[in-house]
């Protein structure tokens, strides 16, 4: 939740530039975040958790690129966000949580301006050769949300709001298994 190579390639392949309004939704504990502040972009942190926004905020303190992260609440059914505000959006391992993909994905398309690029990465913790495969099934047993994710299900829905170039499916990121999705907002 610290660092992670998955959040790290995420970030590779969104490519925030510099200047770009970034968000990385269910930012957790940043290890996202504080890769992409790299860029020059700037990065909101969106996150519905107070938990894990303040320990976000903390990390922060010690970074030299906190001027370029804003730290919000908000989830992905409702982004604190205006309307074609955002060049960029990515998630990792938040889909499972979301009480509504169909309420998320009208929201997506809200805030990302046309051309502006979606990546959805969800880890496959189901998939054995996950290096977390045993770990994750005891904790997806005492969960109390921990929702299905259909990688093809939720690109249907993005495409219902007019998302193109929309791609869903099971692929490797960082070198493990992952449902994945790749929106761009229409131009
Ligand atoms: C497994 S953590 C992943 C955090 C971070 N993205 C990472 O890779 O370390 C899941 C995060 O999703 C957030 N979350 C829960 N429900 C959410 C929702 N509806 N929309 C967006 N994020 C949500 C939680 O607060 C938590 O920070």
């Amino acid at each position: 939740m610290w660092r992670s190579p998955v959040s790290d390639a995420v970030v590779a392949l969104v490519r925030p530039q510099p200047g770009e309004r970034v968000v990385d939704l269910g930012a957790g504990m940043g290890p996202a975040t504080l890769t992409a502040a790299r860029s020059g972009a700037h990065v909101l942190a969106v996150d519905p958790t107070p938990f894990m926004r303040r320990i976000l905020k903390l990390r922060l303190l010690a970074s030299p690129r906190r001027g370029h992260v804003t730290v919000l609440d908000g989830a992905a059914e409702s982004l604190p966000l205006d309307a074609a505000s955002i060049d960029a959006l990515w998630t990792v391992n938040t889909v499972h949580h979301w009480t509504s993909v169909a309420k998320a994905a009208a929201e997506l398309r809200r805030v990302v301006r046309p051309g502006g690029r979606v990546l959805l990465v969800d880890e496959d913790f189901e998939d054995p050769t996950h290096p977390f495969f045993e770990q994750m099934r005891q904790r997806r047993a005492h969960a109390s949300h921990f929702a299905e994710v259909d990688p093809q299900a939720v690109a249907a829905l993005l495409r219902e709001q007019g998302f193109v170039d929309v791609v869903g499916g099971f692929e490797q990121v960082a070198g493990r298994p992952a449902r994945v999705i790749r929106a761009t907002a229409p131009r």
